[in-house]
């Protein structure tokens, strides 16, 4: 049986409250960038503040696997020892991606500039996921990347072939697809520009340029010349925004907490949570900003307060797209109604995270009705019971929040991918006084 498929229970008491000061572990975009433009670089890229996660892990096996000789991660340090854009090898097997969306549609469009056939599988989850967003495009390019006739992976990524700049009008507003196309870009015979529907987190562009690579970015629109050289460089990962939210949101929600949230990476395009947070009442402060290697980091302070419920903005989707299953628990214990529209690319995440988060909020005893782009929470009590994340690593931690304001234990099922992005999770919010703890069921 592999590990993730057995069910792993957090067990969550109720009551208590979050104090502190902690840093979570490391960004998990800016990790899988690390990996893929350090191996692209030439020289020796030295890598701090790494996620030791296994998402960020599947793509540091996957250049191991092209070739790359990588070492580490020891304590979040990892030195790469960069081939140049032209220098990976042929795999002897398929990529084996795991749970990591992001892995395989950046790759997605690293590969198709290649010399060689490979192929990326993934599990059960990442196996269940569009492609075509990224595949589409990838073939007005002139590559050739093959899916399940459903659209989704395995990948088969044909080698050999010459790609073509094109200028692409994005129809979602997904980082992965404009990332994957500007990988792509970079082994095209002309410029490759990406229009976005609206702001995404631009950490591809931002790493392209530490790297040396030009990135011309106007307004919406970010384009690459081919014939660039990425050249070694250092980078020191920020905690991720997306990790220290279920903290935020746990601090701001048990009475009597109060936490600092060290080194978080605050790019403009991943501060929705704070803003949303904000607008709900949340006691929030961002304090000591500075610019860590073209990143802003701060350190976050959060206590608790009466949240109250709010109309979510749209324009700030994008801006929260991962925070949404923890924004919803701070949406279960606001007073009134909260009203989230505009974010149907949230059931097509690691789970259905609309469906899901309704099925737990309803088994908790909350008022939550999942709509078709979006979900309706009344802000009220929160029960007692059993909740499945579907091996959703954010639903997991969100609902383990949950408990610090449940009337009695939480449970929940199949919680063996928070590995994926937050190692340790359990060990840490302990530390930070929840009362939870983890078994094999
Ligand atoms: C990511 C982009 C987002 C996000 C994912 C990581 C990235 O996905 O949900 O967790 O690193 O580029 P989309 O770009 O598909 O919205």
């Amino acid at each position: 049986m592999s590990h993730s498929s057995k069910n792993i229970q957090f067990v969550a008491q109720p009551g208590g409250n979050l104090s502190g000061e902690v840093r979570v572990p490391g960004d998990k975009s800016i990790s899988h960038r690390s990996i893929m433009l350090g191996s692209l670089a030439e020289g020796t890229t030295e890598v701090s503040g790494f996620l030791e996660g296994e998402d960020s892990l599947a793509t540091l096996q996957a250049f191991r696997d092209m070739g790359v000789q990588i070492e580490g991660p020891t304590a979040g340090r990892v030195t790469i020892h960069g081939v140049g854009l032209h220098g990976l090898k042929q795999p002897t097997r398929s990529l084996d991606l795991g749970n990591s969306g992001t892995s395989m549609r950046l790759l997605s469009g690293l590969m198709s500039g290649q010399a060689f056939d490979v192929e990326m599988v993934g599990d059960a989850s990442l196996s269940g996921r569009p492609m075509k967003r990224v595949t589409l495009p990838l073939a007005q390019m002139g590559a050739e990347v093959a899916t399940t006739e459903a659209g989704t992976p395995p990948l088969k990524v044909k080698g050999g072939c010459q790609l073509h700049g094109i200028h692409y009008d994005m129809p979602v507003a997904s980082a992965q697809v404009k990332s994957c196309i500007l990988l792509a870009g970079l082994y095209a015979d002309s410029t490759t520009c990406v229009t976005e529907p609206a702001p995404t987190r631009d950490h591809t562009e931002r790493m392209l340029k530490g790297f040396g690579y030009p990135v011309k970015v106007d307004g919406a629109t970010a384009c690459v010349e081919p014939g660039g050289r990425l050249t070694a460089t250092t980078i020191d990962v920020p905690a991720d925004i997306s990790s220290a939210t279920f903290f935020m949101v746990g601090a701001a929600i048990a009475s009597g907490s109060d936490i600092t949230l060290q080194h978080v990476g605050i790019n403009p395009t991943r501060i929705g949570v704070i803003n949303i947070l904000r607008l709900m009442g949340a006691n929030l402060e961002v304090l000591n900003e500075r610019e860590v290697g073209g990143e802003p980091v701060a350190d976050i302070r959060v206590r608790a307060s009466q949240l109250k419920g709010i109309r979510i903005p749209e324009d700030q989707v994008p801006l929260a797209i991962d925070e949404f299953p923890a924004l919803f628990v701070a949406a279960a214990c606001a007073e009134g109604e909260t009203v989230l529209t505009g974010a149907e690319e949230l059931r097509v995440k690691e789970s259905d995270r609309i469906q899901v988060m309704a099925d737990g909020l309803v088994a908790l005893g909350v008022d939550a009705r999942a709509t078709p782009d979006g979900i309706v929470i009344q802000g009220g009590p929160i029960g007692s019971g059993t909740v499945e994340s579907h091996g959703d690593h954010r639903i997991a931690m969100s609902f383990a929040m949950a408990a610090l304001r449940a009337s009695g234990p939480i449970t929940i099922n199949d919680c063996a991918n928070v590995n994926t992005s937050f190692p340790d999770f359990v060990g840490l919010a302990s530390r930070c006084g929840l009362n939870i703890s983890s078994r094999e069921a």
